[in-house]
């Protein structure tokens, strides 16, 4: 165990954050409700779930729960739960970036993923605050990352932190990551690691990072990264790095899990025959195929019906032969010119 699973894990702690947190349960959605209900509490460990049941809690939102929640999820290395898949909002902006995040809750979406860069934290933030309201859905339910998108001192960097929190307005952040290596990551990583000791951050992590510079990285760390966050999908898989993260207790989540598109990914023959035989598109195939392995998946879109489209891949199994085609699709290269990590 890392001193950040210690640290987490202590009852002080625990007591303190749900203390912090059932403020802004009641501030975000009006209701505080911490009942894992069967479901899962994303950002919450298991410990604090069963100890938090409550009859009450569980049959007011026991309709959000089975119905639409999507209990897929995965366990950082902080005991903290976080949904398989997710909405990324890179290019959603404004009143449609708003009615996104109300769409994707009420489809089932529980993680969302933003960044400084994506000039659309407000919106993401007021999208959700309106959804859980609307949808009596706790803060807690929910898991909100951002990312740190410029190179900073340590100062600046703490500075930026509280900006992050005051645009998302979600009285925490649920994961923040450093958007890519910086000149600076080891003094932002520190000032991160104290807002995370604040309260202000359940957890942190990396995107970006290549493999070296990935290993020398968490040397330093006092707190470890619970993922990194690359440019992961059929033709680009990871599955060699995805090994080195996890032998450290750092899982991959996967950023343009369709590639963006690129590659006519949406038209992959390969793809396309083995959705065919799952009754499948070529989206819901790439995205099992990437869950299948525990990455954590990030698709973007504005669509309801893509939203769903995307959230429903997890009724049914890749067979052998289906794996064994699309790892021929592995090109170990990025789709983008700009990008090499
Ligand atoms: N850490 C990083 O450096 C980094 C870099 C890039 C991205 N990201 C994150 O990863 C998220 C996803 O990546 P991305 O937005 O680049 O690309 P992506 O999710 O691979 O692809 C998004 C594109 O696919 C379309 N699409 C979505 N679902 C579809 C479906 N079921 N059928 C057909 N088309 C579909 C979308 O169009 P519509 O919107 O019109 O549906 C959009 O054009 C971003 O939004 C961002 O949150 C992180």
């Amino acid at each position: 165990m890392d001193k950040h699973s210690d640290s987490i894990n202590t009852a002080r702690n625990r007591r303190e954050f749900l203390k912090d947190s059932s403020k802004m349960a009641a501030l975000v959605g009006g209701v505080a409700c911490f009942g894992a209900f069967g479901g899962q509490m994303f950002g919450a460990d298991s410990k604090t779930q069963d100890s938090k049941k409550d009859s009450k809690t569980q049959s007011s939102n026991a309709k959000d729960s089975k119905i639409t929640e999507s209990n897929h999820a995965i366990t950082l290395n902080n005991g903290l739960s976080m949904p398989l898949v997710g909405l990324g909002t890179y290019d959603l902006r404004d009143s449609a970036c708003v009615q996104a995040m109300q769409d994707a809750l009420s489809v089932g979406y529980r993680l969302f993923d933003t960044a400084q860069m994506y000039a659309n934290e407000s919106e993401v933030g007021k999208g959700l605050k309106r959804g859980l309201k609307a949808q009596n859905i706790a803060r807690e339910r929910i898991f909100v990352t951002t990312k740190l998108s410029n190179n900073m001192t340590y100062a600046e960097c703490k500075k930026e932190i509280d900006v992050r929190l005051k645009k998302l307005d979600l009285g925490y952040i649920d994961l923040l990551l450093l958007h890519r290596e910086f000149e600076n990551s080891k003094d932002m990583w520190r000032a991160m690691q104290e807002a995370h000791k604040a309260g202000k951050v359940r957890s942190l992590g990396l995107s970006n990072f290549s493999q070296s510079a990935f290993l020398d990285f968490i040397k330093t760390c006092e707190i470890k990264p619970v993922v990194n966050q690359l440019e992961t999908h059929v033709f680009f898989q990871r599955r060699e790095y995805q090994g080195v993260l996890e032998a450290h207790g750092v899982r991959l989540q996967a950023w343009s899990p369709f590639s963006k598109g690129k590659n006519d990914f949406f038209n992959n023959e390969v793809l396309l025959k083995i959705g065919k035989k799952h009754n499948k598109s070529a989206a819901q195939v790439g995205l099992n195929y990437l869950v299948s392995r525990g990455v954590s998946v990030i698709p973007k879109t504005s669509k309801i019906e893509r939203m769903r489209e995307n959230l429903n891949i997890f009724d049914f199994t890749l067979d052998k032969s289906d794996i064994d085609s699309i790892a021929k699709l592995d090109t170990g290269k990025s789709s983008f010119g700009w990008f090499n990590a």
